[in-house]
């Protein structure tokens, strides 16, 4: 009796330490430990395996009572206080928020990519506050969010919800916006752990990779993403990596996590991921996600106590799973701070995404100044739906829009659809800001109508899309609908024509050299329409950067064909990721001496930055490198300098600092970025440390990955870095 009471106002935040876990001047540590050491073996159970929490009536399932109606749940434990684990997804935003205030939507980001591409740690952490916020307000206290997966695959369904094919713009990207979800006290997640780099057989296949080139890569990102945001879970991936399922693999989740990174959070299989009790348990794994739902049985509960029963697993190993939930839980104020329904400020959030899409959309092409526009007396707006809305990626990351789908009854409407669009229209916000412009809609169904209107406007805007989702790779990059006819028709009626691409990632653009501008907005977000007008007008100025490098043909990447991507070809048990190895994107393009159509980090502005004095200081044994930027244009704009690095080991050079500057006409500043020591050095598969060479590093400060000023050269004795 005296337990529940306690626990109830515990739990009302009535009573902060009446037991020693609940308070919080205590560590993590200290508080899963003595919470654990109260817990019976059921209840540690309880919390090793989550449900599946959303109503799916069409295979019977029904929404456990107590859950808000998302990806997962666990119920709360009252004798001891522990709150209810509310899961969400995902990345760009709270993904179920139905179940709460039917009808009430939530904001959402612009991809992930367009994150990625504002290459401003402070930008992505503020948006992930954002999203944390939200999710806070709505009850749930964990977010599915840190998609950190490198771009290794163009065609990939998912890289709208990843951070591009660099492993540190990716993790210092995806680390501050975990760090921003988690100030919100609710718990983020990074994933897919790890290799997940395509859709196509992501169930079964099996990633091939040699250890050093995984450390270098695809683990870089993550190791990153964890050290800057400190993530309370790891969700392990959907995939086998050389030869073992994510999630019950000994390589990845004991000895590089727990091992070499000394992760003290747990690790969450995806939704099917898990595969086995005791194998998986030993091998590191400390949860099971909505088992009953998704794996072939709940490993986790019967199956996991037979197994300790049988001494296949040490009794600790629960323990040790346990602790760590806690700990996370205690770290990231979960406890502390209990997520229930608040007000949220909509037009700060909305702000927040606008701002993102803003700073993330990038600017390949602007022949002749075609952008800004200065006030044209007639615009055709066509395509896209641009009249209703901006389109979202699809799958378990999709953000119900406030006020419904824009555009519904598009298929798929299923999953992993409904294909969706959120309400804020490119063409309103066109005309709020055309002034006594006439502005014209076609919906670019029928190009010869569209391409008459053009001919009668001054400047014509196209919208293209290519829709993406979750679980489906694209073949290839054209766009579909017979979009590059409509805008070939378009920019035949008019030379004046820009091109809006709200695609998922590079898509071939066969009309390039005839259209007079080409913004990249990737999926919009929640204020997509008014942050593109925006840009289109000039109220901001493009300051994204490529995060990828965008390929002029399919036969240039490492693996021209995805396999099991086109309709009705075989899926593969297997992909070979050692052909490319840890040269993904520029640094394949590089060594390959291939030209790509875009170049990862490049992106125009509507004024320019000049690189002077390049000076390079020696602090702590690593170079720091400072830079003058000055904005020697008419515009206020934002430069970002990059600074690539070529080792003594390796010829191909790597980004290995960057930061981001907003700068008023002739104005000047000085930035100083210290270079990451690991992409200073190779990772030494023997000792498992970081070794950089004696010798020549050649660094290269400038606007993109080949566009790069004669390099300075400095002498570096050999250094081990510290695990
Ligand atoms: C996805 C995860 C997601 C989970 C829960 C899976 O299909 O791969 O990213 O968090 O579902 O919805």
């Amino acid at each position: 009796m005296r337990a529940a009471l306690t626990a109830a106002l515990a739990l009302a935040g009535v009573l902060h330490a009446a037991e020693p876990w609940q308070d919080a001047r205590r560590s993590p540590d200290a508080r899963a430990a003595a919470l654990l050491a109260r817990m019976t073996t059921e209840e540690k159970f309880r919390l090793i395996h989550s449900e599946f929490g959303e109503p799916e009536p069409s295979r019977g399932w029904t929404k456990p009572a107590g859950a808000l109606g998302s990806a997962g749940y666990i119920p709360a434990n009252p004798r001891l206080g522990i709150p209810a684990l509310q899961e969400s997804d995902a990345g760009l935003g709270v993904a179920n928020p139905l179940e709460i205030r039917p009808g009430d939507g939530a904001t959402s980001l612009p991809a992930g990519l367009a994150v990625a591409a504002s290459f401003d740690p402070d930008l992505a952490q503020a948006g992930g506050a954002m999203i944390g916020g939200e999710a806070h307000a709505k009850g749930f206290n964990v977010l599915l969010a840190g998609g950190v997966n490198l771009q290794r695959e163009p065609r990939n369904g998912r890289n709208f919800e990843y951070a591009g094919e660099d492993p540190l713009l990716a993790g210092r990207i995806v680390g501050a916006a975990i760090r921003g979800i988690q100030s919100a006290h609710v718990l983020s997640t990074v994933k897919h752990y790890a290799l997940n780099d395509q859709e196509t057989a992501r169930n079964t296949i099996d990633v091939r990779i040699g250890e050093q080139a995984a450390r270098e890569s695809d683990l870089l990102a993550f190791e990153l993403a964890i050290e800057h945001g400190q993530p309370g879970a790891v969700m392990c991936a959907y995939n086998k990596v050389n030869g073992d399922w994510a999630c019950e693999n000994d390589f990845l989740l004991n000895r590089v996590l727990k091992g070499d990174w000394r992760y003290p959070g747990f690790v969450m299989s995806d939704w099917g991921a898990g595969h086995s009790a005791a194998k998986a348990a030993n091998a590191g794994l400390d949860q099971e996600s909505a088992a009953e739902a998704f794996d072939a049985q709940v490993f986790f509960d019967a199956p996991l106590k037979a197994a300790i029963a049988a001494g296949e697993v040490a009794p600790a190993r629960l323990d040790d799973m346990v602790r760590r939930i806690l700990r996370s839980l205690f770290a990231v104020g979960v406890f502390d701070h209990p997520a229930r329904p608040a007000p949220i400020d909509v037009a700060a959030s909305m702000a927040v995404a606008r701002r993102a899409e803003e700073a993330g959309a990038v600017l390949l092409r602007n022949e002749h100044d075609l952008l800004p526009l200065a006030q044209p007396a007639s615009i055709a707006v066509i395509g896209a739906h641009a009249d209703k809305g901006v389109l979202a990626g699809g799958g378990s990351s999709l953000v119900t829009p406030r006020g419904g789908n824009a555009v519904p009854g598009l298929q798929p409407t299923a999953w992993p659809g409904p294909v969706t669009y959120h309400p804020s229209a490119p063409l309103a916000a066109i005309r709020a800001l055309a002034g006594q412009a006439r502005v014209d809609f076609d919906p670019g169904t029928d190009p010869a109508a569209a391409a008459a209107l053009a001919a009668r406007a001054q400047v014509a805007v196209v919208f293209v899309q290519q829709w993406a989702a979750e679980s489906i790779d694209a073949a290839d990059l054209t766009l579909p609908d017979q979009q590059d006819a409509l805008v070939e028709a378009v920019a035949h009626a008019n030379p004046r024509t820009v091109v809006v691409l709200e695609t998922n990632s590079p898509v071939a653009m066969p009309w390039l050299d005839r259209v007079g501008a080409v913004l990249a907005a990737w999926y919009p977000g929640s204020a997509g329409g008014e942050a593109i007008a925006n840009l289109l007008f000039g109220k901001v100025d493009p300051s994204g950067r490529l995060p990828i490098t965008w390929p002029r043909a399919l036969a240039q990447l490492p693996r021209p064909v995805l396999e099991g991507a086109a309709p009705g070809s075989p899926p593969p048990t297997a992909v070979n990721y050692d052909i490319e190895g840890a040269d993904v994107g520029y640094r394949w393009f590089q060594r390959q001496r291939l030209e790509p159509l875009f170049p990862f980090g490049y992106g125009l502005s509507y004024t320019r930055f000049e690189h002077e004095a390049t000076k390079v200081r020696i602090v702590d044994g690593v170079p720091q490198v400072a830079v003058r930027v000055r904005n020697v244009g008419t515009r206020a704009g934002a430069d970002v300098m990059q600074v690539y690095a070529q080792t003594p080991d390796s010829p191909v050079r790597r980004l290995a600092g960057f930061a981001k500057v907003s700068l008023a006409p002739g104005e000047a500043r000085t930035l100083t970025v210290a270079l990451e020591p690991r992409l200073l050095a190779h990772f030494d598969v023997a000792s498992r440390r970081w070794v950089r060479s004696a010798g020549d590093f050649a660094l290269f400060v400038g606007h993109s990955a080949t566009d790069l000023a004669a390099p300075v050269h400095v002498t570096l004795p050999a250094q081990t870095l510290d695990p």
